[in-house]
């Protein structure tokens, strides 16, 4: 099968659960705001994902318009993009049920990213967690998108929305859910922590040191990365010469995603640089293109009334995409709607 009977729709998630930091800039927020004018392009808050572990009702509210913040400050145009928090779109909720019958337990049973996050203690986390790739996969599926960006460990979740599809098209002898492709590409899709190179930056670390938060002023964003963590080598004169060095690895990563080049041009920059030279070079680069967004992000925030009509507006352009394809399934599956 070949999805050239579907227009070229992109569509993609962020969990509205904690801060963004620089993962989510460099590894989805501006690769989005990349993919705008290109194609259709539908961008989600996801706060039904979010509550699949414990949210506090008023962070949570207040982490949608922070993630809504972070996409518009970026540049996220909702003239261009549809921009819409998920619960807004109840056919979300019911095209995940029917996907919840599609996908086999067997299935759910190979995603990696449960077992690493529930681990032994799988039967103490909720059934949401378990089922979230299938309402993902609805994410997906209700706006017939073909393209998903997103970062290395959403691979396989994306790879089970396309055999979701397919069995959903074979089962009911149709040809209905295109088979969606995972968009993952960039120098920086894995941003690393700024003092253990081989840990994932995360919004829940212990250390703020170890992070850059897309709400870190000028002043943090330079401290930060003048005391990030680095090694006693010089830079490499290649990229191979960063083999087992994760932190001149990550650093040269960041330092390529933010100046859109690769890490090879990076590295012939300031191939036997001492970090003295390139640390601060790369905290400034940060600042120039980081302190902008962040200042931004805190105007949006200081008016939430209309961070919540662009989220209004984008849902309502989102039901009606979303509308349709639900009904169409509902009948496909023989749904009665009297
Ligand atoms: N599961 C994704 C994450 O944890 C977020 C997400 C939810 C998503 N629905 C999506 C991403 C649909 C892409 C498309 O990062």
């Amino acid at each position: 099968m070949t999805n050239t009977a579907f227009t070229p729709r992109v569509f993609s998630g962020i969990k509205p659960s904690g801060g963004l930091q620089l993962g989510n800039y460099l590894g989805a927020i501006k690769r989005f705001v990349g993919m705008q004018g290109e194609m259709e392009t539908i961008y989600c808050v996801v706060d039904m994902h979010a509550i699949t572990v414990w949210q506090d009702p008023a962070e949570l509210a207040n982490a949608t318009r922070e993630v809504a913040a972070g996409y518009l400050a970026a540049g996220l145009d909702p003239t261009k993009s549809i921009l819409f928090n998920q619960s807004q779109v109840a056919a979300h909720a019911e095209l995940g049920w029917i996907f919840n019958c599609v996908a086999r337990v067997g299935w759910m049973n190979r995603m990696t990213q449960f077992k690493d996050k529930a681990g032994d203690n799988a039967e103490k986390h909720s059934l949401g967690l378990y089922a979230y790739p299938a309402l993902m996969a609805a994410d997906i599926l209700l706006y017939h998108a073909t393209h998903v960006p997103v970062g290395e460990d959403q691979k396989q979740h994306v790879e089970l929305t396309r055999d979701i599809a397919k069995k959903f098209n074979h089962d009911y002898k149709v040809d209905f859910f295109p088979e969606t492709a995972p968009v993952i590409d960039g120098p920086a899709t894995r941003v690393m922590n700024l003092r253990d190179g081989t840990k994932k930056m995360s919004k829940s670390g212990e250390s703020d040191m170890e992070r850059i938060n897309m709400t870190d002023d000028a002043d943090k964003i330079a401290k930060k990365f003048k005391k990030a963590k680095s090694d006693a080598e010089p830079l490499p004169e290649t990229v191979e010469g960063l083999a087992d060095r994760p932190e001149a690895r990550n650093l040269i990563d960041i330092y390529a995603a933010l100046n859109d080049v690769t890490p090879a041009d990076v590295v012939a920059e300031y191939a036997g640089a001492q970090w003295g030279k390139f640390k601060p070079a790369l905290a400034d680069l940060a600042v120039a293109k980081l302190a902008p967004i962040s200042g931004e992000m805190a105007r949006l925030m200081s008016d939430p009334a209309e961070i919540d009509r662009i989220l209004a507006d984008g849902s309502a352009r989102a039901r009606e995409i979303a509308q349709p394809i639900l009904h169409k399934t509902y009948d496909i599956v023989g749904m009665l709607r009297s």
